[in-house]
């Protein structure tokens, strides 16, 4: 199997992905890391473990079918078989979700469906939630709505500010994300209406 690891920034969980592959806990093969941020460290992480990346910014396409295109011909250029969203600042389109139907993953730094969106994080400590924590889940047409895979909680504490919080979110991230692929991977996942039943 062969994923590919799209990223817009930091790519800490891209980091955490790598190692599992590494330490051979996701047995597959990481082809590619795609960017639409020619300046995400992420690239730096993929450069340093050897992994191939592209960049592909929608400021040079005139439509995001066009932009998606790209991505798609990058896709099936390496063969992609899964593709995983990790701090992907962007939704894809219906088309796109349609291609790759139940084949894409992503993390979000809430318990969804609680605090949808980008600011995840901020805005369930703004909130005043007790509980916070990351959702790994199948991608579908609407943003971070997809079947839940596994989620992860995490106390907010009074003098929590939104990096010490998020910090710890982080944390959880990586255990989690490598494990839901490792899951996928291993063809344990099964989607029941809204449900995934994690085979044993
Ligand atoms: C992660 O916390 C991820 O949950 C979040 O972006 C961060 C990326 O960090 N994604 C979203 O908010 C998507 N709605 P990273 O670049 O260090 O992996």
């Amino acid at each position: 199997m062969r994923i590919a690891v799209f990223c817009s920034g930091k790519g800490s969980n891209l980091q955490a992905i790598i190692e599992a592959v590494k330490r051979g806990e996701i047995k597959a093969e990481l082809s590619l890391v795609v960017s639409d941020n020619k300046d995400a460290y992420a690239l730096v992480r993929a450069r340093e473990a050897g992994i191939e990346s592209v960049v592909v910014e929608p400021k040079n396409f005139s439509t995001r079918e066009d932009f998606e295109k790209k991505i798609i011909e990058h896709l099936e250029k390496k063969k992609i078989d899964l593709v995983c969203l990790a701090g992907f600042m962007r939704m894809l389109s219906p088309n796109f979700v349609r291609r790759y139907r139940n084949r894409i993953l992503n993390i979000h730094p809430a318990l969804l469906p609680s605090f949808k969106g980008t600011q995840g994080v901020k805005d369930a400590l703004d909130y005043g939630v007790k509980i916070t924590g990351p959702t790994v889940h199948f991608v579908d047409e609407k943003m971070d709505h997809g079947p839940i895979i596994l989620q992860s909680a995490v106390e907010v504490k009074d003098e929590d500010t939104e990096e010490t919080l998020a910090e710890r979110i982080h944390r959880e991230e990586h255990k989690i994300y490598p494990l839901a692929i490792k899951l996928f991977v291993e063809g344990k996942l099964k989607i029941v209406g809204r449900r995934v039943m994690i085979l044993e």
